[in-house]
């Protein structure tokens, strides 16, 4: 099926590595023009390049810190003057440092929210008015599983579970102006290739924040007995930013996780 997405305009945030990269690739498959948004300027330009070897007409680089909420709507806007417009918005930045709840400091819950939640209200806020202009737009918001509760990811599942409450809002307040806002929640997604991600992705600290014991657990309990992969997750995004396959969706989460848990 022909998605439909040749010259669509379309924003990735944190598309510089992992997860974000298979989405810029994906798109770029698709023959998009592509803004990727990143902290990580270098790895985003690696990227880029990739991605226009794989079929983007155009791939512009605009570093930026998307915790900080100004700098996340002028990155927007600057995305989007480079585009000419925009008809897809995909908010993937995203950070966790796994722990027990009574083991985070309080002095970092305020930057987990803000890296996870209030990055994506920011990007929601630059791109609405001109996709409204158009009467036409997707947008897809990567949260994660862990939304419904899991053990070590306290303040992170609020933050993830307030992006699901933001999107589902936004497609309720915006669907009558022909925008689409739906969410994508992964699974455990390990990199194929660890060393291959920017330096300001959470996989360089893997040995860190994950252990063998924890890959089996999620194997054990997913349904289809094995992980996802960055390209099941890009899979899913780019349905839902197709106007030809998911027309008629909006509000919704796709969980791409394997069947973890009773989810
Ligand atoms: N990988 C998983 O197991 C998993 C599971 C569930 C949900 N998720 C979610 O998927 C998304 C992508 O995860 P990932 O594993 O690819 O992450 P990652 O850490 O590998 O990559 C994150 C990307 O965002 C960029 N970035 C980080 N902080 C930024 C900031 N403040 N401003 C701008 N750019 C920033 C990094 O440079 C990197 O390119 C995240 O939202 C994450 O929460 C991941």
């Amino acid at each position: 099926m022909d998605l439909e997405l040749k010259g669509a305009k379309v924003i990735v945030t944190g598309g510089a590595s992992h997860i974000g990269q298979a989405i810029v690739f994906a798109f770029a498959h698709e023959g998009a023009l592509i803004a990727i948004i990143d902290k990580d300027g270098s790895q985003a330009e690696r990227t880029a390049k990739a991605a226009r070897e794989r079929g983007a007409p155009a791939v512009f680089v605009v570093e930026a810190d998307l915790s900080d909420r100004v700098q996340g709507e002028s990155a927007c806007a600057k995305a989007i003057a480079e585009l000419g417009g925009t008809d897809v918005l995909v908010t993937n930045v995203g950070s966790n440092r796994p722990d027990f709840f009574l083991e985070l400091d309080p002095d970092g819950w305020q930057r987990t929210i803000d890296v996870n939640l209030t990055s994506v209200m920011a990007c929601v806020r630059a791109v609405l008015p001109e996709m409204i202009k158009t009467r036409r737009g997707a947008i897809v918001s990567i949260t994660s599983i862990a939304a419904f509760g899991e053990p070590r990811q306290s303040v992170y599942a609020a933050a993830k579970a307030g992006v699901i409450g933001f999107i589902k809002t936004i497609a309720r307040e915006y669907g009558g102006r022909g925008i689409r806002a739906n969410l994508v929640a992964p699974g455990l997604t390990l990199p194929e290739d660890p060393e291959a991600v920017g330096r300001h992705s959470l996989w360089n600290e893997r040995d860190e924040i994950m252990n063998p014991a924890q890959t089996d657990y999620v194997v054990k309990n997913t349904a289809l007995r094995r992980l996802s992969k960055a390209e099941d997750i890009a899979n899913a995004v780019v349905f839902l930013a197709s106007e030809r396959a998911a027309r008629q969706v909006t509000g919704e989460l796709i969980a791409v996780s394997g069947g973890f848990g009773s989810r």
